[in-house]
């Protein structure tokens, strides 16, 4: 059989997105995103972001498939986002992804978002290493997870225990009054302040928290130290030096990340790191694992920054993975699932 062509639709959080792939050759990957209309609330409002998905769905669809030149006919499957995510995003995706499979008489495969998050630099790079070390970093998730293979074989080596990496990046921009979401302005105005200028704690890595929890992670004392510091400045009646703040802050992220990133290799004797998720796009996050994975002699793969963030495309190239892997299809009866773990990749039939 020539390499599956399959239409991936992502419709977990605020972006409604269509991916079409054929192998790991990207065809189209168009996203409509409902972010402006959260902006002023400070974060995702689930309403708002279900009938936005519910407006861009078919537009989205039908760019999608201009974009790639093909006609549904030539489909082997569809691929549609299961969870985790907001539940009333969820089922807009999979309604849709429902009535396209049974219109179109395509197998349906209900897939696992953070893992397509993981998967996405196939597209870029073609098959992952097995097994590979994955860092995934979301705005709901932040674990170590050892791949042994994408369509199946994942592990959970450790996880935070509060806030993931991106909630911490969207609070700490609420608390400067950046607005949302937190990363990217966080990420552009520690490009102009000075990192070392304000020496935030590391969640996690003390020698006692090392010894439960190694490869776990926390952002939440992160978060409160910055807002502490800020507050004393406030009382003081200085001014608030935001960059360096936010460089400060970013540093630590990063810092925390990367180093458990390659401990976490070397302990379990993996050689291919893998990035993946939102906060992969950073450009700190990216730079500093690169400096570490060469310093540890470990291959750094890393999605271009437009892979990095939801998209549909990660979906789709998931399902090329899962089928090739021989699963079976989901079906029709299966539901969202808001909690979904990262270690099922493929939802089955209930
Ligand atoms: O993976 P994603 O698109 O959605 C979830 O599945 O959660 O991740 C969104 C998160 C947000 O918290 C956003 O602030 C963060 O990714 N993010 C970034 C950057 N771009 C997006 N964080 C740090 N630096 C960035 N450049
Ligand atoms: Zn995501």
């Amino acid at each position: 059989m020539s390499e599956p062509l399959v239409l991936g639709i992502e419709s977990s959080c605020d972006e409604t997105s269509i991916g079409i792939v054929r192998g790991t050759q990207l065809l189209a990957n168009e996203v409509a995103s409902s972010v402006e209309l959260h902006a002023r609330f400070g974060g995702v409002v689930p309403e708002v972001a279900s009938r936005a998905h519910l407006e861009a769905i078919v537009p989205t669809l039908q760019r999608a498939l201009s974009k790639a030149e093909i006609s549904p006919t030539e489909l082997d499957a569809i691929a549609v986002t299961a969870g985790p995510g907001l539940m009333g995003s969820l089922v807009v995706g999979i309604a849709a992804a429902k009535a396209l499979a049974l219109a179109w008489n395509k197998p349906l495969y209900g897939l696992n978002h953070l893992v397509g998050h993981v998967g996405v630099d196939m597209l870029e790079h073609g098959a992952l290493a097995q097994p590979s070390l994955g860092l995934l970093v979301s705005g709901g998730h932040t674990s170590l997870l050892r791949v042994g293979d994408i369509a199946g074989d994942i592990e959970e080596l450790g996880s935070t225990i509060d806030d993931a990496a991106g909630e911490a990046y969207d609070k700490v921009a609420r608390l400067l009054g950046l607005g949302y979401p937190g990363g990217p302005v966080i990420d552009k105005m520690a490009s102009e302040g000075n990192p070392s200028a304000i020496r935030f704690p590391r969640g996690l890595t003390s020698q006692r928290d090392m010894e439960r929890h190694r490869f776990d992670f926390s952002f939440s004392g992160l978060k409160t130290a910055v807002a502490r510091w800020v507050e004393q400045r406030e009382m003081e009646g200085k001014d608030i030096p935001v960059a360096d703040v936010c460089a400060s802050f970013q540093e630590a992220v990063a810092d925390v990340l990367t180093a458990k990133t390659v401990d976490a290799a070397e302990h379990f004797g993996v050689t291919e790191v893998i990035l993946g998720g939102g906060v992969a796009a950073n450009s700190r996050l990216r730079g500093l694992l690169e400096e570490r994975c060469q310093a540890g002699n470990l291959t750094l793969r890393r999605p271009r920054p437009g892979l990095c963030t939801d998209n549909g495309a990660m979906i789709a190239v998931l399902g090329v993975a899962v089928i090739t892997a021989g699963h079976q299809p989901s079906g029709l009866s299966f539901g969202a699932d808001s909690g979904l773990p990262v270690t099922q990749v493929v939802v089955k039939c209930q």
